[in-house]
């Protein structure tokens, strides 16, 4: 399994590297300098329901319920483990001690072209660059092992941190929108931001990305 791992170091930068052929795992444990995503597991449950039961992350995500139990998180977990949320749901946690901070996922859409990224981090993990560094995983990921063109990201007009990481991983700007949230039972005005695999392989070739 170690070769395929994603890893910068282990990336080389010409586009035919960035082509998805070269990796087929669809799925696969990544690493960013700070980081780990990898699948969620029952010994996330306990900091998964602690982090998640709060409505400052709640109220800006669009599936998350408030308040969050422990039954909701053992739920969560069981459903990432079949596919019932989405085929690539990530644990954010710590490279050095594996610490649970957060999770996040990239979905792809029926339409074969568009996958969607989403991401909430525990809030005493929030403003040391952790999303941005996930995100930014995340997309890499997804565009050199899924044959898309375009990376979907949508936040709350009111979430001026989400809009940031979004625009920090090179997302542009598309339109406004209503999107339904769970834990506010209500529809949200939202902005839709996208990443196309153009601007992506530019970016990554200036180095231009936070
Ligand atoms: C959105 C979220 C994931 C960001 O996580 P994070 O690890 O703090 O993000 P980062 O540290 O990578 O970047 C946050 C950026 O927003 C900026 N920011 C945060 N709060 C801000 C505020 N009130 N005003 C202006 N900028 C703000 C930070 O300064 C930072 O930008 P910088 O690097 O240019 O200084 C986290 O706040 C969260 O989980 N929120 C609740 C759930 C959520 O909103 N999920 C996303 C749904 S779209």
């Amino acid at each position: 399994m170690q070769g395929e791992l994603l890893r910068e170091d282990q990336l080389g930068s010409s586009e035919s590297r960035l082509r998805p052929e070269r990796l087929r795992t669809d799925c696969p444990i990544l690493l960013s300098p700070r980081l780990v995503l990898r699948a969620p597991h029952e010994d996330d449950i306990d900091a998964l329901s602690h982090l998640a039961n709060n409505a400052n992350i709640a109220n800006m995500v669009s599936r998350m319920p408030h308040p969050y139990t422990a039954a909701d998180a053992a739920d969560f977990v069981r459903r990432t483990k079949i596919g019932g949320i989405g085929k690539c749901v990530y644990a954010i946690t710590k490279a050095d001690n594996g610490e649970f901070l957060g999770c996040a996922g990239v979905e792809s859409h029926t339409d074969g072209v568009t996958a969607e990224l989403g991401y909430w981090l525990g809030e005493r993990h929030w403003n040391q660059g952790y999303a941005t560094e996930a995100a930014q995983a995340l997309t890499d990921m997804a565009f050199r092992t899924r044959d898309i063109e375009f990376i979907d990201a949508r936040c709350r007009v009111t979430n001026v941190a989400s809009r940031r990481v979004i625009q920090k991983c090179g997302f542009q700007f598309q339109g406004t929108g209503m999107v339904q949230c769970l834990a506010l039972k209500a529809a949200v005005a939202a902005e839709w931001y996208r990443l196309d695999r153009k601007t992506w392989m530019s970016l990554r070739s200036w180095g231009g990305m936070a």
